[in-house]
Order: C-alpha cells, then sequence, then structure tokens
C-alpha cells in the first residue's frame, strides 16, 4: 500500500511554505539528496525505446557529431537511430513519461505542495558525456532530477528579461550565457529553476539520466481567449441587441446611456462566478495535447471493482486524468475530469478530493466508502472511462 511521501525530505529541511515563500518563481534552489532512494526507473535503453514508439514525443539533440551542429531530431525514431549515433555529444528527451511510466508518474506525488494543475509532465532525458541541450531558458517552473550518472550545471541566479538566441540554430541556444553558479548533480539531487532563469546542464558521465518535472502557465491570451470561446458558445445565437422602450435622443450621433448599459451588463453577465469557475474547471482539467483517456479492453464491474479494493489493490490515474474539484456553499461539489464538469450532490460531495490531487489512491483511503452506493459507481465510471485503474504494480 502507498502512502503520499513526506514532501520535506524533497525540499531538504525546508517546509513547503518557506520553500515557496523564499524560491519558488523567485530563485533557483539545489537540494542534495533531495530524494535519497531514487533510483531511476527506466534505463537508458528503456527510454530510447519509449522514444521509438508512436503517439511518444521525443527529441534527439546533438551538439556535435551531427549532420551540423546542435541539429534537432523528432521521434518516434527507429532503434538503428541510436545505434548509428556518436559516442558523446548528445542527448534523447522524451515527453510526457509520467503517462507512460507509472513509477514516474508516482514522482508527482512528491509535489502535492503545489496546485495540481500546474504540473504538466515529467520529461526523461539520457546523456552520454557531454551531451547537452545547451545554454538556454525554460517559461516555466522546472524541478530538475537527477536520476542516474552526473550533470555539471552551470545556472543564473536571477530570471533573464530579455534573451538574444544564437540566430540558425535548430535549439535556442542563449548567446550570451554568463553563468554566476556551477556545481555537480548526481543521483538523487534536486535543481528548482523559475521560469526564465538561464541554465546549462551538460553530462559528465556515460549514466546521466534528468527528470524534469515541468509546470504549466497559460498566457493571459490563453486564459481570455479560451474563457472568450467558452462565453461565446453560452450565448443564444438568435438573440439580438434590442430597444423598444427607446426615447428620442438628443444628439444622434452620441452614443446614448442606454445602449451603453445595455452592453455592459451584457458583457458583465458572462462574468457571472458560476460561468467563470465552470469554464475554469473545464480549461484546467482539459486534456493537453488533445488527448483522451481510453476505456480499458474490458469493462469492470462494480462488484469486481470493489473485491480488488477491499483486497488491498490501490487505484491510480490512467494515463490521461487531469481531475479537480470545487466545494459549494450549499455543500456540493463540482468534480472536474478530463474537461468536463460532474455535479456531486451534498452527499457525495466528500468524494472530490478524495479522488482527485494524487496520482495513487490509495486503497483503504477508499473501502471506507463501498458501502455507498452512489460512490461505488462513480469510481467505476472512472474505471470504465479509463481515467482510473487498478494499480497492478
Ligand atoms: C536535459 O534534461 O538535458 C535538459 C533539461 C533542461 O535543461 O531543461
Ligand atoms: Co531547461
Amino acid at each position: 500500500m502507498q502512502t503520499a511521501p513526506p514532501t520535506s525530505i524533497l525540499l531538504g529541511d525546508r517546509s513547503p511554505a518557506d520553500f515557496l515563500d523564499t524560491y519558488w518563481q523567485k530563485q533557483p534552489l539545489v537540494v542534495r539528496d533531495a530524494l535519497p532512494d531514487f533510483q531511476s526507473p527506466l534505463s537508458p535503453n528503456e527510454l530510447a525505446g519509449l522514444a521509438c514508439e508512436d503517439g511518444v514525443e521525443s527529441r534527439l539533440i546533438l551538439k556535435d557529431g551531427g549532420e551540423y551542429p546542435w541539429e534537432l531530431r523528432h521521434g518516434p525514431f527507429a532503434p538503428e537511430d541510436f545505434t548509428e549515433l556518436p559516442q558523446s555529444h548528445w542527448t534523447v528527451l522524451v515527453q510526457e513519461v509520467d503517462r507512460l511510466i507509472p513509477e514516474v508518474g508516482a514522482l508527482l506525488d512528491r509535489f502535492r505542495f503545489l496546485p495540481d494543475w500546474r504540473l504538466d509532465d515529467v520529461m526523461v532525458s539520457y546523456a552520454p558525456t557531454d551531451g547537452t541541450v545547451g545554454p538556454h531558458l525554460d517559461n516555466y517552473d522546472v524541478f530538475l532530477i537527477q536520476g542516474a550518472g552526473h550533470r555539471r550545471w552551470e545556472i543564473g541566479t536571477t530570471p533573464v528579461e530579455n534573451e538574444t538566441i544564437v540566430p540558425d540554430l535548430d535549439v535556442r541556444i542563449l548567446e550570451n550565457f554568463a553563468p554566476d553558479e556551477e556545481f555537480v548533480l548526481g543521483p538523487g539531487d534536486l535543481l528548482y529553476l523559475p521560469p526564465r532563469v538561464a541554465h546549462h546542464g551538460v553530462a559528465t558521465d556515460d549514466a546521466c539520466m534528468t527528470y524534469s518535472v515541468g509546470f504549466r502557465a497559460p498566457t493571459h491570451r490563453d486564459l481570455v481567449g479560451d474563457f472568450l470561446q467558452y462565453a461565446l458558445e453560452q450565448i443564444d445565437p438568435d438573440t439580438r441587441y434590442s430597444d423598444p422602450g427607446l426615447t428620442p435622443v438628443e444628439h444622434p450621433g452620441a452614443l446614448h446611456d442606454d445602449a451603453r448599459t445595455k452592453v455592459h451588463d451584457l458583457l458583465h453577465g458572462l462574468l457571472d462566478d458560476n460561468t467563470v469557475d465552470r469554464w475554469l474547471g473545464e480549461y484546467l482539467t482539459r486534456p493537453t495535447r488533445d488527448r483522451a483517456a481510453a476505456p480499458p479492453r474490458q469493462p469492470l464491474s462494480a462488484e469486481a471493482l470493489t473485491d480488488a479494493l477491499r483486497q488491498g489493490t490501490d487505484l491510480r490515474r490512467g494515463p490521461v486524468a487531469h481531475l479537480a474539484f470545487l466545494e459549494h456553499d450549499d455543500g456540493t461539489a463540482t468534480l472536474f475530469v478530463n474537461g468536463e464538469a460532474q455535479a456531486l450532490d451534498a452527499d457525495l460531495a466528500y468524494a472530490a478530493p478524495l479522488l482527485t490531487g494524487r496520482q495513487v489512491l490509495p486503497a483503504d483511503t477508499l473501502t471506507p466508502h463501498l458501502d455507498d452506493e452512489a460512490f461505488v459507481a462513480l469510481i467505476t465510471d472512472l474505471v470504465n472511462d479509463g481515467v482510473l485503474e487498478l494499480d497492478a504494480t
């Protein structure tokens, strides 16, 4: 049976509150032995295997030894692509490994002091000696966990406002990178970087595997654009501006108060709290990269599911499972699952915090509720939609 691991180890002797206050979105942090027992769940060969799979986003970056310096190749690759690589100076990177390998997904349960929706994915890289993606910056927060081998990091300490990129390369490399700090990280060590802090990691041996826990931060344009689309869909296409109470205007060229009030009211009406909340929950749980949960090959009966839970089998999230909830003043709740809102009445509202916010749902947190038919129906549906699955590991 798995329980949520303590985050205090991840952050050294800092509490999550101290970390957020001092470092989050502000300055880098190195934690030695953040995950003392961490052993890379993947070998370099297994990672290369993932990079050969259809539907998996992967890249190869060859600093030297490619067709030209800093060559970028996109997967899916063929196994021969890896046998033909040079001895050194390259990196393979695979996105969304948390969705592909449950042991990597479980790593996310170390980050439960942060809102779930902010987590994007775990990218895993392997590099032989001198492999690097070059000095660069990312627009997102990232926790870089050294999974195996060693990597020398050079980093800046403050976010860069305007960067200059080396022109005409496949990859975005900073032109004038002047690091403030340098150190080597080994297995279990962690580097947190706020958005836009420049960094340059270079493998110092042939075993270097780095796990990047990346975050998402929608642009204001993304947020507003998506809301406007949603709001548009709520409006009856046949309802028009109307003014049966119109009285003679003082000046025909003036935008008169009645018209302005009508339009202001229409727009303000779109920002009703319930509309915004529902849109936000749907937006933030919408699967990234247009993915959808895949139902299991064989549907599971409620009896089979409750039996498995009673025998101690945990539930865990399927590969595409974005969950969030909102509690309402009247005791009801809304559960958001992969971009869809589901109303939970007051008797079932307890299920929302129970089922969200973690990768693995331990059986013993669910078994006390197995006499509640509505609860069993809810989790059976989630399993049969492919959102949750029995943890076979
Ligand atoms: C890597 O894993 O090689 C690169 C990670 C990063 O610098 O963002
Ligand atoms: Co980076």
